[in-house]
């Protein structure tokens, strides 16, 4: 399986938001290794999310998985592999919290992002099928970041204080304590 070419910051792709996926599509062939492919480019760049877009396809399909040992993200709860399709924030609480957010596209920088604390998502699994589930902390941080993406938002537009944005060596040696 390939892996595919992160889209960063600049590419219109990144912008220009997604389109909803049929069950039909869904169950092609193409879209199918599409996932997978997605999910090995996600793995291969130690991500814990990545979205359609970022890999230059404007449909709405995202992955995430948390493991306990990711290098750009240790110490966070595991979450297991997810690929969800034409997700949706379908309730959450109104209380957020900051965290440090990076992302693939807008590489070695990072931010201290807002986020609802709890979200409640819905959506199709990769086989169609109608998933509804709830998620706390880091792992509904990560869902609102990958919805963001098929939107045509990324973390920097959540920014409430640009001057928290750091690039990676700085923010492990003065921020990640
Ligand atoms: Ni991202």
């Amino acid at each position: 399986m390939p892996l595919l070419e992160i889209a960063r910051l600049g590419h219109p792709k990144i912008r220009s938001g997604a389109e909803l996926v049929s069950v039909e599509q869904l169950q092609s062939s193409a879209v199918q290794q599409f996932i997978d492919d997605m999910v090995e480019t996600m793995r291969d760049a130690n991500g814990v999310g990545i979205a359609a877009p970022q890999v230059q396809v404007s449909q709405q399909i995202i992955a995430i998985e948390v493991s306990a040992d990711n290098p750009r993200y240790p110490n966070q709860s595991a979450v297991p592999l997810t690929v969800l399709i034409n997700p949706k924030i379908i309730q959450h609480v109104e209380e957020t919290e900051n965290g440090w957010e990076g992302c693939l596209s807008v590489p070695d920088l990072r931010g201290l992002v807002p986020r609802w604390k709890q979200v409640n998502v819905e959506g199709l699994d990769r086989h169609g099928k109608l998933v509804q589930f709830e998620a706390q902390g880091f792992h509904a941080r990560v869902i609102q970041h990958e919805v963001d993406h098929l939107h045509g938002q990324v973390f920097l537009d959540r920014l409430p204080d640009l001057k928290t944005l750091t690039h990676l060596r700085e923010y492990e040696q003065y921020w990640n304590r």
